[in-house]
């Protein structure tokens, strides 16, 4: 029989219809922009790209980890893709992965169609989303072939430890296992947040994108950076396999957007700033919801007070006040938390998406 083992994302916005939510803060990214923002009015020839992605867009890529080496570099469609490569190119059935829980599905959901075992970290509310190295070190045997951790976090909105971070890879390093950093909510201009570069080693893997900060998941462009060339050149394969390469407009796009880099998350900085701030003084007011406050990106994930039936609560938020939060079964989680996206809506949008969390958390409706 049949049996598909990843999941339909039929709750996501784009999924049910934009146009039947009012107030949307289920969205993991900062405020979409248009085409006309960006100066890509040249010739294009419309042939098949370099495969590993555009020399002039992996140069600046490159850049973001300090190097000159674009063959430390693959563009990919998305970070998603990037995460798709990664797990076939190194997991088999028999291998085993440490894995963050809660995450972003693909990192979790491939690994579960390859058939490998998994092993989560959890990360709790009753320890502030925190991560301890031994949590995960505890974890590692001798089928452990990836560790993979995601910084800044989504869906809680946590930033780790970069002494935790480090330790992880150093020990990973000497026992030769690859870790995966999935750093795609890194270039988010969050208030008082500064991404930390890791130190490199040749079993790291860093993924990122375009796609959160900048506005643009629409083009579908992220990367993989790793300084192993002989891993990207594996990487590679399995992307021609998939792919071939990306698009080329859509790499010139995001060569366009990395080259105006600082003029456009300068701007992104304003609003995030703005919301966040409506953000904070509601969360210090309401009554609804125990929260962690977030240290990057822009999501997080309150949890509801044990209290409020959330079958009413996801109902009465959409279906009377059109409001969408991302609920946590969407995270294998139970529905009492839920992920909050506060980077996407305007500031009006905030106000009247949280006013209506209240409402609809009310015992008296
Ligand atoms: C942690 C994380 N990684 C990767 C992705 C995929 O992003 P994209 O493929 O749009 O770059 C997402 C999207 O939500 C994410 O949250």
């Amino acid at each position: 029989m049949f049996y598909r083992r990843m999941p339909i994302e039929a709750e996501s916005p784009e999924e049910l219809g934009y146009s039947n939510i009012k107030y949307n803060l289920a969205e993991s990214s900062v405020r979409d922009i248009d085409l006309r923002e960006i100066n890509v009015s040249k010739k294009i020839l419309l042939c098949y790209g370099s495969h590993k992605g555009k020399d002039e867009l992996r140069k600046l890529i490159a850049k973001e980890y300090f190097s000159e080496n674009i063959n430390n570099v693959l563009v990919t469609h998305g970070a998603a893709s990037a995460l798709f490569i990664i797990h076939t190119t190194l997991l088999n059935a028999n291998d085993e992965i440490i894995v963050l829980h809660p995450n972003y599905a693909t990192n979790l959901e491939t690994p579960y169609a390859i058939g490998c075992k998994i092993k989560t970290v959890e990360l709790k509310f009753e320890n502030q989303f925190n991560l301890k190295a031994e949590d995960v070190i505890s974890k590692i045997t001798s089928k452990t072939k990836l560790v993979s951790l995601t910084n800044p976090h989504n869906p809680t909105g946590k930033v780790f430890n970069i002494h935790v971070l480090e330790s992880i890879i150093s020990y990973c390093t000497r026992k030769k296992i690859f870790v995966l950093v999935d750093e795609t909510y890194k270039d988010i201009p969050f208030p008082n947040f500064t991404h930390h570069v890791l130190n490199d080693s040749p079993f790291l893997i860093r993924v990122s994108s375009l796609s959160k900060a900048y506005g643009v998941p629409g083009i579908r462009i992220g990367w993989i950076y790793c300084s192993n060339n002989s891993l990207i050149e594996n990487f590679l394969s399995a992307k021609e396999q998939m792919v071939i390469c990306n698009s080329v407009i859509d790499e010139e796009i995001a060569f366009q957007i990395l080259k105006k880099k600082k003029t456009i998350l300068n701007r992104v900085a304003k609003d995030i700033s703005s919301n966040y701030n409506l953000l904070s003084k509601w969360l210090k007011e309401q009554n609804v919801f125990d929260f962690v406050f977030p240290d990057a990106g822009v999501v997080m994930m309150p949890r509801l007070k044990s209290s409020i039936s959330t079958k009413k609560f996801y109902s009465v938020l959409l279906n009377k006040h059109k409001t969408y939060v991302a609920p946590g079964h969407c995270f294998q989680m139970s529905d009492h938390f839920f992920r909050l996206g506060f980077g996407w809506a305007t500031a009006m949008e905030i106000k009247k998406g949280l006013a209506a969390i209240q409402k609809s958390a009310s015992p008296f409706i």
